[in-house]
Formats: structure tokens, C-alpha cells, sequence
């Protein structure tokens, strides 16, 4: 699939999609490509009238529902009102960067949504997941660790950037033991990730900080792709032909740009035994589990 891009994406008619964060970004492109390849796309979204905005500029069969990640009860009424076969599932939604603002429960924004959020929401979906989970992760990975004894900012010194590397890295994690999880279970599921590189989206604009604005974008207008070539490495690792815990990044410059292809990741985010520690932690914090039989750990 060298060259990758929309047109190279399957007849998905029949298939369901979800798409957190879909109203927005390189969601909103992966969902308007989705639905224009035939797919039922369900767009995740926490504000309803950014979502049907969004989805009135998409073709084919779109769908709207309410999903506010860094709130569990909202992520278990989305789960538990899910029916029927859910083909794909994009963890998408995220947030960069913001001042230190938690979540319902008290998580650190940024763990809490782009991380604890979509875990609970994977797990409590998974019965119904039939073809692959993709959970969108950041070049930024390269710069988190996983502080097991102050996940959630409460002892340090907040560090905004370093807490998205946090959570990034988390998403990786997440999608190594996930697919570790499914094999051991006996699931066709595939669990695997993605990066867009730099694309020009609203991403960058939570800092609340002027200079920041104001680089963000020139940034976004002079160097990064747009939403749509922000997309494409998700959509690839949706539906390429490639085996579970793929990632899937820009194959160009410094891979912030152009086709997709499978790309490397951080020593930090191949250490199996953080993957499954990170695992059994979020567990406890969201109180959902994996729901598939065997988590076979040989
Ligand atoms: N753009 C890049 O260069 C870049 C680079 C690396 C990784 N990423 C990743 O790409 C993903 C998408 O980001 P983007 O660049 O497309 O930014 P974006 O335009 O800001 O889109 C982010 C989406 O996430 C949603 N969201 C945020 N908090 C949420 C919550 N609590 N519940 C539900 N939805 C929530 C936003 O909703 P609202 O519109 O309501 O805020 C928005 O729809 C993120 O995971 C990000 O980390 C982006």
C-alpha cells in the first residue's frame, strides 16, 4: 500500500464506525473519509452541535452521539447504549498541553481523556468490536514516561508537556497490551496505533498561553498538513494489511508528513512489563476491565 491515501480505502459499506473527538481535526477528516468509503460512522463527540456541524459536511450515513471522555459516567452511558457490531473503533479525541484541569473524577485532564478515558470506553465496547481498535498516540510519546507513583500530577510540580508525553506514551502502552490481550483471548481483533505527525488542527490552542497561539498558527499555516494528510496514517492502520500493535506514523520528513507507513516508537513504549502494569492501574482507577476470557500473562 505504498502511497496510501483515501482512495485506497475498502468498500466499507455494512461496516460501523466510532470516532471519538470526530467533530474536530484529523478526527472530523478520518470520519469524513470513513463515511465516504461507505461506513455507518458514529461520531463520539462531547459538545453535539460541533458534532452535527461537522457531520452536515460529511457524505454518506452519519450518526452523533454525546461522549465526554474525561467524565466515566459519560463514557459508560455511551458504552451502554452501544447495540450490534462496532467494526472500528478510533480513539482519537485528545487534548495538548492545557493548564492543570482535571477530570470528574479527578484524573489529570490529559491521562484522564486521552488515556483513561479511552481505555474505559474500549474495554467496556470490546464485546462488540469485531474488525480493529485504533487509538491515535503523538510523536510527543518520545518525550513521556509513565510515573507510576504520581500518574496524575497530585505530588510534582505540573508539567504540561511532559503529562502529554505521559499520555501518549500511555496510548502505546494501551494498544501493546491490548493486542497482548486479545491473542491471549483467541480474538481476530487487532489493537493498533497511529501518529499524524503535524497537522494543522485546534489541538495546540489549550496552553492559554498568547506566544503559543500565535506560533501554533504560523506553525499550522506554514509547516504542518492539513486534517485530511493528518488522518491517513489512522485510517491506514484501520484498514492495511498489517499484523496487531502496528503503528502507523507520516512516511516523509521527519515523519511529520506525507503517505503513511509503519513506523518505529520510543524504547520507553516497547517495555512490555510498564504495558502491563499501566494495564492493571488503569483497571483500578476506571473499575473496568478487560472483558475477554483468558489474559494468559506467560
Ligand atoms: N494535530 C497534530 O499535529 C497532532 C500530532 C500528534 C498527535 N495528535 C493527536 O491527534 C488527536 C486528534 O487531535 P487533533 O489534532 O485533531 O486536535 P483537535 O482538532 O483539537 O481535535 C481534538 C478532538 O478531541 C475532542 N476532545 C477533547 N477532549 C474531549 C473529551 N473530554 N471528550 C470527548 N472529546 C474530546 C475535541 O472536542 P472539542 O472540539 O469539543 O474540543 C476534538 O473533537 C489527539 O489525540 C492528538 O493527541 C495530533
Amino acid at each position: 500500500m505504498a502511497g496510501f491515501d483515501v482512495t485506497d480505502l475498502p468498500d466499507l459499506t455494512g461496516r460501523t464506525v466510532v470516532v471519538t473527538g470526530a467533530n474536530s481535526g484529523i478526527g472530523r477528516a478520518a470520519a469524513r473519509a470513513l463515511a465516504g468509503a461507505g461506513a455507518h460512522v458514529v461520531l463520539a463527540v462531547r459538545d453535539l452541535d460541533k458534532g452535527r456541524a461537522a457531520a452536515a459536511a460529511m457524505p454518506g450515513q452519519t450518526e452523533v452521539r454525546q461522549l465526554d471522555l474525561a467524565s466515566l459516567a459519560s463514557v459508560r452511558t455511551f458504552a451502554a447504549g452501544w447495540e450490534g457490531d462496532l467494526h472500528l473503533l478510533i480513539n482519537n479525541a485528545g487534548v495538548m498541553a492545557p493548564p492543570l484541569t482535571r477530570t470528574s473524577e479527578g484524573f489529570e485532564l490529559q491521562f484522564g481523556t486521552n488515556h483513561l478515558g479511552h481505555f474505559a470506553l474500549t474495554n467496556l465496547l470490546l464485546d462488540h468490536v469485531v474488525d480493529r481498535v485504533v487509538t491515535v498516540s503523538s510523536s510527543g510519546h518520545r518525550f513521556g514516561s509513565i510515573d507510576f507513583d504520581d500518574l496524575n500530577w497530585e505530588h510534582k510540580p505540573y508539567r504540561a508537556w511532559r503529562a502529554y508525553g505521559q499520555s501518549k506514551l500511555a496510548n502505546l502502552h494501551f494498544t501493546a497490551e491490548l493486542q497482548r490481550r486479545l491473542s491471549a483471548a483467541g480474538s481476530v481483533v487487532l489493537a493498533n496505533a497511529a501518529h499524524p505527525g503535524y497537522a494543522a488542527t485546534n489541538l495546540s490552542f489549550h496552553t492559554q498561553r498568547r506566544w503559543m497561539d500565535l506560533a501554533s498558527a504560523l506553525g499550522n499555516r506554514l509547516l504542518a498538513q492539513d486534517e485530511d494528510g493528518g488522518a491517513l496514517p489512522m485510517l491506514y492502520a484501520a484498514v492495511a494489511d498489517v499484523p496487531g500493535n502496528s503503528y502507523a506514523g507520516p512516511g516523509g520528513f521527519m515523519e511529520q508528513r506525507g503517505a503513511p507507513k509503519l513506523v518505529g516508537r520510543s524504547n520507553a513504549a516497547l517495555d512490555a512489563g510498564v504495558a502491563r502494569r499501566l494495564w492493571d492501574v488503569s483497571e483500578e482507577l476506571t473499575g473496568v476491565r478487560f472483558p475477554l476470557g483468558s489474559t494468559d500473562r506467560s
